[in-house]
């Protein structure tokens, strides 16, 4: 089993979204044993660049969706998304400046971020949606 373990409880019932957020699993996952093997800063900066690279389409894809169906939370969702980009591309800087290391409590960081989000803020943003693309 990997460090983050995808669940049914994730599902919010919009297949592309559900699929995007499959993969970001992954990615969390690859990154997290790409740590643990002591792998080098190349290899771990190339998976951290390609999962931040990710989860900014991600959240593109959803917030499409929110604006193309009129989502009355599109705001707070697009801050929630903002708040955590900001987060990760302060730790990409960081970590090239040499002032920070990828440790397990970045990666709970990213796997509780991750759950917390699509827990709360996307299931409800997918119960609106389903109404349109379900
Ligand atoms: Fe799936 Fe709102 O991020």
């Amino acid at each position: 089993m990997g460090f983050m373990s995808w669940d049914q409880k994730f599902v919010i019932g919009i297949k592309e979204v559900d699929e995007q957020h499959k993969k970001l699993v992954n990615m969390i996952n690859q990154l997290y044993d790409a740590m643990k093997a002591g792998k080098g800063r190349e290899v771990i900066d190339d998976i951290l660049k390609e999962l931040a690279r990710y989860t900014d389409y991600h959240f593109k894809t959803e917030e499409k969706y929110m604006e193309k169906y009129k989502y009355p939370d599109v705001e707070a969702h697009k801050k929630q998304h903002r708040d955590f980009v900001n987060k990760v591309n302060d730790f990409i800087d960081k970590k090239a400046k040499g002032q920070v290391t990828l440790t397990i409590e970045v990666m709970n960081f990213l796997k509780d971020w991750l759950a917390g989000h699509i827990l709360g803020t996307d299931k409800k943003m997918g119960e609106f949606l389903q109404k349109f693309m379900g």
